[in-house]
């Protein structure tokens, strides 16, 4: 496969506004300190920066609830600091993808306040508004934040759906005004400069027909709607009809948020020819560790095998070759931080091998890598002990309604699981130094900030030429210089299927092979692979090469 577009080569940033840097001494981040860490960005070498949401929020769901598409948060900013930041990350030859939330809007948006004032208004039909049925919501749907996924609304008199918070009424794709409203806006951004946008939950948007009942397990009080809504009966339609209307008409980079999606739908989304996504964010690897009760969904303490992820990881590569385009992430706003998840925070050694051994497993795969702030520094779960300590509605909500309202879980074991999943983990603030709440602003923070930054932050990072920092460095280069990490085919060493310690795979091109060796666990092994004599080590989280014998979360990759 060819390396046809920039994109193919690229690496994505991510950057959470809220938690990377403030300058204006509020406790929160903004786009001004956005601003100031350009250059720290660029000297990881990334080619693209996605933002999460900035715009005019209330900020129930951290700005997943849009109250103006066309407005930035004036907590985050301005618009004047939004062109500089945009003129920023041009100059230094990056790219700006913002998040493009549309399943839903605030409740406390234009549209939305219209159409609550009864069945008339003309925005009535921009949501989906329903009778109840016998008193009850109109159907058995649960929200993914906890509780039904409807409100009544004594207003006027009917339910609306929101798969969300129900201060986050999900859009009435059926309506033609709102999806090109939807495209208006987007090409709105595009005449601003942004270069593309992350879909959030977009495989949501097209709603079954009729609305019926989902497949509910005894345990759960709603039905959990993802299996029943996601990759609905109109989403191509409506992707396609939205790159005709916007994508086709600039240079964009788009990838599409997809919980659900198999390989198959990824193939519809993101094929090589397509027209309508680039790449997608599936979630089967995020799955691997659920609970096996679907009423407690991610609520567990398992640890992910690597014969599981091993298994998933290579289905992805294989299925996708040829045909369509992936994204790789360990991390991202909603999910735990990496290096405690997959890998070992126990120890300082370990921290570090663990969470280049787990870079390099991603990094040398097909597809486009991204990375969130604060994982190329190794950052850890923040695991706060008390309810008191958790911002995000997710966590906060599951446990009133598992532990007091369904009485599944008691509040202890609860709390463990809160520790170990809250996307709280993902949004402590970043931990530029050792200086109270480690450089990222002199007031208290919105949310804590880990208490390990002293012992993790950018400063030691970039002081250490061994860091992690300057390893996902190296992993970057490799990526923009050698053709091999993005069309090679990929394939597992053979044997390897069955291997509970290390994970072993090749990559391969006409002219380069590369033999990928990640030992997952913390014990020394003793495995033989053939190395031609001709090979050398490309890269590896040791300073040495004990050949057969591989040490505790020990990567390496030989080309030849
Ligand atoms: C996506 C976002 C998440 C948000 C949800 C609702 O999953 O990544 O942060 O809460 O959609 O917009
Ligand atoms: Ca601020």
């Amino acid at each position: 496969m060819e390396n046809t577009h920039w994109w193919n080569r690229a690496v994505v940033y991510q950057i959470y506004p809220k938690s990377f840097q403030d300058t204006n001494h509020d406790g929160v981040g903004d786009l001004r300190g956005i601003i100031d860490r350009l250059d720290y960005i660029k000297k990881l070498g990334v080619d693209v920066i996605w933002l999460n949401p900035i715009y005019e929020s209330p900020q129930v769901d951290n700005g997943y609830d849009i109250s103006n598409y066309e407005a930035i948060n004036p907590t985050l900013g301005n618009m004047d600091d939004f062109q500089e930041l945009i003129d920023g990350i041009h100059e230094r030859g990056m790219k700006l993808v913002m998040d493009l939330v549309v399943n839903h809007t605030s409740d406390q948006h234009n549209w939305f306040k219209e159409s609550r004032k009864g069945k008339d208004n003309p925005y009535r039909d921009y949501y989906i508004w329903r009778d109840g049925k016998d008193g009850k919501e109109p159907n058995n749907w649960g929200s993914y934040f906890s509780g039904a996924a409807w409100k009544y609304d004594d207003e006027s008199g009917q339910y609306y759906l929101h798969l969300f918070a129900p201060e986050q009424p999900d859009l009435n794709w059926e309506n033609p005004q709102v999806r090109h409203s939807v495209y208006d806006m987007m090409n709105w951004w595009a005449a601003k400069g942004v270069d593309g946008f992350r879909m959030d939950v977009i495989n949501l948007i097209s709603k079954p027909a009729g609305l019926p009942d989902a497949k509910k397990s005894a345990d759960e009080k709603y039905a959990n709607v993802e299996p029943l809504v996601s990759n609905g009966h109109r989403i191509h339609e409506f992707l396609q009809e939205m790159n005709r209307n916007v994508m086709s008409k600039h240079k964009m980079i788009t990838v599409g948020e997809t919980p659900g999606a198999t390989p198959e739908d990824a193939e519809k989304y993101a094929g090589l020819d397509n027209k309508e996504l680039n790449m997608v964010f599936q979630f089967e690897h995020m799955g691997l560790d659920s609970n096996p009760n679907p009423a407690l969904g991610k609520w567990d303490d398992r640890k992910t095998s690597l014969k599981d992820l091993r298994a998933n990881l290579t289905k992805w590569q294989e299925k996708l070759y040829g045909k369509a385009w992936n994204s790789l992430y360990w991390n991202n706003h909603d999910q735990p931080r990496v290096v405690s998840r997959f890998g070992n925070d126990e120890t300082e050694d370990y921290r570090v091998k663990s969470a280049k051994m787990l870079a390099t497993m991603t990094h040398m795969m097909q597809g486009t890598p991204y990375i969130y702030e604060g994982e190329e520094i190794g950052m850890t779960n923040a695991y706060f002990p008390k309810l008191e300590d958790y911002v995000d509605l997710e966590s906060i909500n599951a446990y009133h309604q598992l532990v007091d309202d369904q009485h599944l879980l008691d509040g202890a074991t609860m709390m463990k699981y809160i520790a170990i999943h809250s996307r709280d983990n993902a949004r402590t603030p970043m931990q530029w130094d050792d200086s109270e709440y480690a450089g990222f602003s002199d007031h208290q923070p919105w949310e804590k900030v880990n208490p390990n930054y002293k012992q993790i932050n950018v400063k030691k990072a970039l002081a250490d030429k061994n860091s992690i920092f300057y390893y996902y460095q190296k992993l970057i280069e490799l990526r923009h210089t050698m053709p091999v990490i993005t069309n090679g085919k990929y394939a597992l060493v053979t044997g390897n299927e069955d291997d509970d310690q290390v994970f072993a795979y090749t990559r391969q091109n006409d002219d380069t092979t590369l033999l990928v060796i990640l030992n997952y666990t913390a014990e020394t092994v003793s495995r033989h692979y053939d190395v031609p004599s001709t090979a050398t080590l490309l890269i590896s989280n040791y300073e040495d090469d004990q050949h057969d014998t591989i040490r505790p979360y020990e990567a390496k990759v030989y080309q030849f």
